[in-house]
């Protein structure tokens, strides 16, 4: 009979997964309030149903004991490589803490709970999904629960499945839905407990708390292994300029943590561009002057790591995304020609200035939560294109000679489903473990957190962190709402500081570094186990 399990799939399914003692019996772990914290007096009178005093830390305390307990979980947003593990630790946490309890799992993300569409896990299932990666075994979407009718759907589906808990898995968007049904949920005096779980490969939900949001570890290690095999390339072939955009969205955290891994020779920060108000002019000017530095040099080849976010930062462009957002907020533009009579005399400019290919992508449809959709702007072609131009340009003063002959490529679906590293796997069925017990205890409007896990596992610390607390005013759809925020690279963080002082020496000297394909082999707490930048902050 034919395997269907790869022999590398079968191995990780059946690989145990560490449990940091404080939930290795979770019949005994309790949560007290720890670090007060404050919240924004907007959000706290519109969010008055929600805890916004404490932090919760978990603690070992008196043996509870639990009847059939209900609990419902959906995966919202892109895929991250863990959120199996999460399933798993929901799973196994409810059969350790009250035997007959039943974990349903809505299927295609938030659409699954507003119609009712879900199936009962099964340890078989459970089992044959442990250390996988993707979200295949329940699917995901990224609809947004927003008016009431739909808070009242996802409610009535709560009532009918008699849930005693909610577990959300999502990003900063995902988690702001998760804290507006959990005061809806509080306000109607539901007996359902929403908790979220902090996803997202990009990085970009992070607090003093939360360290980092899973998938994010596992996606930048594919990425580097790539990025790693492509810097050999240029150096074998040496003629190819590569710009390699990388997911990410909006925060530049991917690439940072890529190029603190592979040590390419030009790595574009989409904040520091922001900090620094660079325009897409001087950010071409520099890309051709260091071709033509390394040109100087015999080097006719160059890696270069673009963020996908870069072109939301860019000071004109980031205007225009603006003025776009609110103009296709309320309607589709039957032509391009529509929306720039709309736009304001700079913005026309700006727009104007883009390549047909850039400017149709900017007008594509928003995703739910009215972001723009950065992962389909080839902002790595566009820079490769415009630098080429300049080039060519200095070619004609008689200022440059050689060939530029660049390759683009973009990072991004490929690093969102692969089989969870050690760390992801680990943390994610902690975070499963510690949601479990939380909503098993009857809190609700938190985020659950696994922190300290740059350490053995023996010293990671679990708890959970108020919604209200993360909760800030931002536009989006042209209206102010209250959403979580996303965390950006900070141009003081020392990550960031380290890549500043060694981007000089990577731009001329190469220094690839060639991480390889992910090990599984890692021991937690080791100075390997954690991304690169995450040490680095943690450390310094
Ligand atoms: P989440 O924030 O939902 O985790 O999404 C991550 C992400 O992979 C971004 O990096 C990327 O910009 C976006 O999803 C792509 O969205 P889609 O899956 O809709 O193409």
């Amino acid at each position: 009979m034919q395997e269907e399990k790869s022999p590398l799939e079968l191995q990780r399914i059946r690989a145990p997964i560490e449990v940091p003692p404080l939930l290795q019996d979770l019949s005994c772990t309790t949560f007290i309030p720890a670090e007060q914290l404050s919240c924004h007096q907007d959000i706290q009178e519109s969010f008055s149903h929600l805890p916004s005093k404490h932090v919760l830390r978990a603690r070992q305390g008196e043996k509870h004991v639990h009847d059939q307990v209900r609990l419902g979980v959906f995966f919202s947003g892109g895929p991250a490589p863990g959120g199996h593990n999460v399933l798993a630790g929901l799973f196994d946490g409810l059969q350790k803490l009250a035997r007959n309890s039943v974990l349903f799992g809505f299927l295609h993300g938030p659409e699954g709970l507003c119609k009712a569409s879900y199936r009962e896990l099964t340890a078989q299932e459970i089992d044959s999904y442990r250390n996988t990666g993707g979200f295949d075994l329940l699917g995901t979407g990224r609809t947004k629960i927003e008016t009431k009718a739909q808070m009242q759907l996802a409610l009535h589906t709560c009532e009918q499945l008699a849930l005693d808990g909610l577990i959300i898995v999502g990003g900063d968007d995902s988690n702001t839905n998760a804290a507006v049904l959990a005061s809806f949920f509080a306000e109607k005096a539901s007996k359902t407990k929403v908790i979220g779980i902090p996803k997202t490969i990009d990085g970009d939900l992070k607090n003093a708390f939360v360290p980092l949001s899973f998938g994010f570890d596992t996606a930048c290690r594919t990425y580097a292994e790539m990025i790693g095999n492509i810097c050999k390339d240029a150096k074998s072939a040496g003629v190819h300029t590569h710009f390699i955009k990388l997911m990410g969205r909006s925060a530049s955290h991917v690439t940072l943590e890529c190029a603190l891994a592979t040590r390419p020779n030009y790595v574009l920060i989409a904040e520091e561009v922001k900090e620094k108000k660079q325009s897409l002019a001087s950010i071409v000017k520099d890309l051709a002057d260091f071709v033509v530095r390394r040109s100087a040099l015999g080097k006719n080849y160059a890696v270069i790591l673009v963020p996908e976010g870069l072109i939301e930062f860019i000071p004109e462009i980031s205007i225009l995304i603006k003025e776009l957002n609110s103009l296709l907020a309320h309607s589709e533009p039957s032509s391009a020609f529509e929306i720039i009579a709309q736009l304001t005399p700079l913005s026309r400019q700006c727009f104007v200035s883009l390549s047909e290919l850039t400017q149709k992508q900017l007008l594509l449809r928003r995703d739910p939560h009215g972001n723009v959709q950065v992962s389909l702007i080839e902002t790595e072609k566009l820079l490769a294109e415009l630098v080429s131009k300049e080039l060519e340009q200095r070619r004609r003063n008689g200022e440059f000679e050689a060939a530029f002959i660049y390759r683009t490529h973009f990072l991004g679906y490929e690093g969102r489903t692969g089989f969870p590293s050690i760390l992801d796997a680990t943390y994610c069925y902690a975070l499963g473990l510690t949601a479990c017990s939380l909503v098993t205890l009857e809190y609700s409007g938190y985020m659950a957190f696994v922190s300290n896990l740059h350490l053995p596992i023996d010293e990671w610390q679990m708890g959970a962190v108020p919604f209200a607390c993360l909760l800030h005013m931002e536009e989006r759809k042209g209206a102010q709402k209250p959403v979580i925020q996303k965390a950006l690279v900070a141009c003081t963080q020392p990550s960031f500081l380290y890549l500043m002082e060694q981007r000089p020496l990577w731009a001329l000297e190469d220094r690839y570094r060639y991480p390889g394909p992910m090990q599984f082999s890692t021991v937690l707490g080791s100075k390997d186990s954690v991304p690169h930048s995450l040490l680095i902050d943690v450390c310094n």
